[in-house]
C-alpha cells in the first residue's frame, strides 16, 4: 500500500539552501511515491502571538516558496492547517488524554520555558497534541521530520496508542519518522562552521531569494585559509565546504577542476569562489522568477489552497466522523 506522508511546514521566513537540500528537495520526490499532505502550519505560529498581518504574510511567502521549489499541488495535497477545522476538533479529544507530566517533560516547551518565560501559554504546552492531530487526522504512516522533531513524533504515537487502547479500536496507524538523513546532503554554513540557517548568521547563509549581487557577496566572503602548501593536502573543513556546496549546485566539473587545482597547490580561492558564485546565482534564477510570478498572482494562490482545502477535508473528515462514533457521539 502506499504510505501516507504528512508533514507541516512553519512559516519561519525566507528559505535558504539549507532548507531547499535538506527537506524541500526531499519532498518534491515524495510527491511521486506517496500520497502527501503538507500543510503551512499557521495555526502553531500562534504560539509567538504575531499580528493578524505578519500570520497572513509569513504563511503566504512560505507557500509560494515551496511552491517555487517544486511542490505540486496535482501531486500533493497543500493546504494551511487553519483551513481544516477537523484538526482543532481532533485536537480537543487528543487533549483529554494527554497528561500534563508528559506535555511538561517535553524538550521542545522546556526550552520555550527558559526562552520566553513571560509567554508559557496552554498552546505552547499543547504544541505536541496539535501536531499529533495534524498528523492523525490523516492517519499518515510516514513523517518526514528533523531530528528536532523525533520526540513529538514519538508522543504522537503515545497519544494514538491511548485512543486506540481506550476506545478498543485500530482506528489510528502509528506513525513512522521519515528519516530523510541518509540521502541527505547537508548545506555548511559558508563561515566555515555549522549548517547553513539562521544560527550561523545572515551572512553566512544564501536564501532563496538573495540576488545575485547579495550572492556574490555572501560568497566572497566566505571563509578560506591561507592555501595548501603541500601536493594532495587533506582539506579543511571551510574549504571542503566550498567543494560540498559546488556539488550541491550540480557541478561536478567545477568541483574536479578546483580539485586538480588543489591538489597542484595552484589553487585561487578568489577564481573557486567567483565560480561557486555565479554557480548559485544560476541555480536560484529559475526559482526567483517562479518566485515573482506566484508572487503576483492573487487568483492562483486561492485557487491551489482552495483545491488543497477540498483534498484535505475530504480525507480528515472521514476520519473525524469514525473518532466521533469511537467516542460515543452517535447521531
Ligand atoms: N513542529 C514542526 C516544526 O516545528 C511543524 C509541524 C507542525 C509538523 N505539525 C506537524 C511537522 C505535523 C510534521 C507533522 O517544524
Amino acid at each position: 500500500m502506499k504510505d501516507i506522508v504528512c508533514s507541516g511546514i512553519r512559516p519561519t521566513g525566507n528559505l535558504h539552501l539549507g532548507n531547499y537540500f535538506g527537506a524541500l528537495s526531499n519532498f518534491v520526490k515524495m510527491q511521486d511515491v506517496a500520497d502527501c499532505y503538507f500543510f503551512i502550519a499557521d495555526y502553531h505560529s500562534l504560539t509567538t502571538h504575531p499580528t493578524p498581518d505578519d500570520l497572513y504574510r509569513n504563511a503566504r511567502q512560505i507557500l509560494v516558496q515551496y511552491l517555487a521549489c517544486g511542490l505540486d499541488p496535482e501531486r500533493a495535497t497543500i493546504y494551511l492547517q487553519s483551513d481544516l477545522p477537523e484538526t482543532v476538533e481532533l485536537y480537543l479529544f487528543l487533549n483529554m488524554n494527554a497528561y500534563l507530566g508528559e506535555l511538561e517533560r517535553c524538550t521542545s516547551f522546556k526550552d520555550k520555558v527558559r526562552q520566553q518565560p513571560q509567554n508559557v501559554n496552554a498552546g505552547l504546552l499543547t504544541y505536541p497534541t496539535l501536531m499529533a492531530a495534524d498528523i492523525l487526522i490523516h492517519r499518515a504512516t510516514k513523517v518526514p521530520v528533523g531530528k528536532d522533531q523525533e520526540q513529538h513524533l514519538e508522543m504522537t504515537r503515545t497519544f494514538a496508542e491511548r485512543f486506540n487502547r481506550m476506545y478498543h479500536t485500530d482506528l489510528f496507524t502509528l506513525p513512522q519518522a521519515y528519516s530523510m538523513g541518509g540521502n541527505l546532503v547537508k548545506i555548511p554554513a559558508l563561515n566555515g562552521s555549522g549548517k547553513m540557517g539562521k544560527s550561523e548568521g545572515e551572512q553566512s547563509t544564501i536564501f532563496l531569494t538573495d540576488s545575485p549581487e547579495v550572492v556574490r557577496k555572501k560568497v566572497m566572503k566566505a571563509k578560506t585559509d591561507s592555501g595548501p602548501t603541500e601536493p594532495n593536502q587533506k582539506k579543511p573543513e571551510e574549504i571542503e565546504n566550498l567543494f560540498t556546496l559546488l556539488r550541491a549546485m550540480g557541478d561536478n566539473e567545477g568541483a574536479e577542476h578546483f580539485d586538480e587545482l588543489y591538489n597542484t597547490c595552484q589553487i585561487r580561492y578568489g577564481d573557486m569562489k567567483k565560480h561557486l558564485a555565479e554557480d548559485v546565482v544560476k541555480f536560484l534564477e529559475p526559482i526567483q522568477q517562479r518566485i515573482a510570478e506566484l508572487e503576483s498572482d492573487e487568483k492562483r494562490l486561492a485557487a491551489i489552497l482552495d483545491h488543497g482545502k477540498e483534498k484535505a477535508r475530504e480525507s480528515a473528515q472521514k476520519t473525524i466522523a469514525e473518532v466521533r462514533h469511537v467516542i460515543g457521539y452517535r447521531n
